[in-house]
């Protein structure tokens, strides 16, 4: 990988092990910063910002990141340009790359930090995320389907945050809303089945991680007229529309968007109780890392090989016996973990150690 004025990087190149890499150093040195450029590489954006402008190394005026990933059985050479003023470039063997879900093609992430105790503390939007961002690479018709109905929802937004005063407007709604609701179907349709699987993979690792004590449930919720995701398109978007008329009054009153899978949620228990509202911070820790883990052997099952794994600080903070279960569920992929201190660390998983101190790796 080579990394050029991405972040605290200003000229870096680097070559990581198939399997384990540690990446040690002390805070703020850019261990972050390094799986942030992977996570780039895979999504054509980053996990942590909207703005490119942020990449860039300060006083710099543009970024250069080129990966070559062993994936499928063959090479690639992704290469992700960005410069102030130029739109941002992006080719997979010097071929231009369109969108983002074409990059999915190549190499496909997950990534696991302390703050993803949010998936489960935080409001529905956390968990949403979780599920769009691991079924845009699982999935380029998802990938599609959530541009354009994010595209939708923004415009039918501004139809009826602006219909006061342009009453006008309002003859384009049921044209939106329509559209919308075919498009929320696909969304649904994908995230239904997905959360199947999730619930099922995340109960057993959680399973083994609690040696067995603690029962945890994952439950789909959508749009409340949808009582079965799983049912054929033609039936989600009948189900959908009948929300949305129900709904019709609410939304110009309101000026917003009521109806749709926007609001989509996973349901979190424990031993039957909100996680939400009652788990420990242990137990909120190991269903976090229960639904990561789940995500990982999904990608695997759909297609075939592991996602390379990005565990961000997050083993440190785990106790010996949570740690044990980890390194034992990592193998069979390529892993990259940072962590403070090395050498205990470094030892036990027999990985390929990089010290990362100021912006550059020795
Ligand atoms: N665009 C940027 N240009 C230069 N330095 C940056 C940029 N963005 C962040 N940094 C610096 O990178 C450092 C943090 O790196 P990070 O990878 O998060 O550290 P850690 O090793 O603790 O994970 C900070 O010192 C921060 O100021
Ligand atoms: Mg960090």
């Amino acid at each position: 990988m080579v990394l050029e004025d991405f972040r605290c990087y200003a000229a870096q190149e680097v070559s990581f092990d198939p399997v384990c890499n540690v990446i040690s150093g002390e805070n703020a040195q850019g261990k972050t910063n390094l799986l942030e450029a992977m996570v780039c590489l895979a999504a054509g954006k980053s996990h942590r910002t909207r703005s490119d402008r942020e990449l860039v190394r300060f006083q710099r005026e543009g970024f250069q990141l080129e990966g070559t990933i062993f994936s499928r059985d063959r090479e690639f050479v992704s290469h992700i340009a960005y410069g102030y003023g130029k739109k941002k470039r992006i080719t997979v063997n010097k071929a231009p790359v369109k969108s983002a879900s074409d990059l999915s093609q190549v190499l496909n992430t997950v990534f696991f930090c302390p703050e993803d105790l949010q998936l489960i503390r935080e409001g529905a939007a956390a968990r949403r995320r979780f599920m769009d961002a691991s079924l845009c690479q699982l999935r380029p018709r998802y990938a599609a389907a959530l541009t354009e109905y994010q595209r939708l929802f923004e415009h039918k937004t501004r139809i009826l945050r602006d219909s006061g005063e342009k009453p006008d407007l309002l003859a384009a709604l049921p044209e939106f809303s329509l559209r919308m609701a075919e498009t929320g179907a696909v969304l649904i349709h994908y995230r239904a089945r997905f959360a199947g699987l999730l619930a099922e993979l995340a109960a057993a690792a959680h399973r083994e991680c609690s040696g067995g004590r603690e029962r945890l449930e994952i439950r789909y919720q959508t749009v409340k007229t949808v009582e079965d995701p799983l049912a054929d398109h033609s039936a989600l978007v009948e189900r959908l529309l009948d929300h949305q008329q129900s709904h019709a009054q609410a939304e110009l009153a309101a000026r917003q968007c009521l109806s749709g899978p926007h609001k989509d949620d996973l349901e979190v228990l424990l031993g039957g109780l909100s996680a939400r509202s009652y788990a420990s911070q242990g137990q909120t820790r190991t269903a976090a890392l229960a639904m990561k883990l789940a995500a990982r052997e999904i990608h695997r099952e759909i297609l075939g090989e592991y996602p390379v794994l990005l565990l961000d600080d997050v083993l440190s903070e785990l106790d010996p016996k949570r740690q044990e279960f980890v390194l034992n569920r990592i193998a069979g992929g390529q892993v990259f973990i940072t962590c403070c201190e090395d050498d205990r660390l470094g030892r036990l998983l027999n990985g390929k150690i990089f010290r990362v101190r100021e912006g550059t790796i020795e």
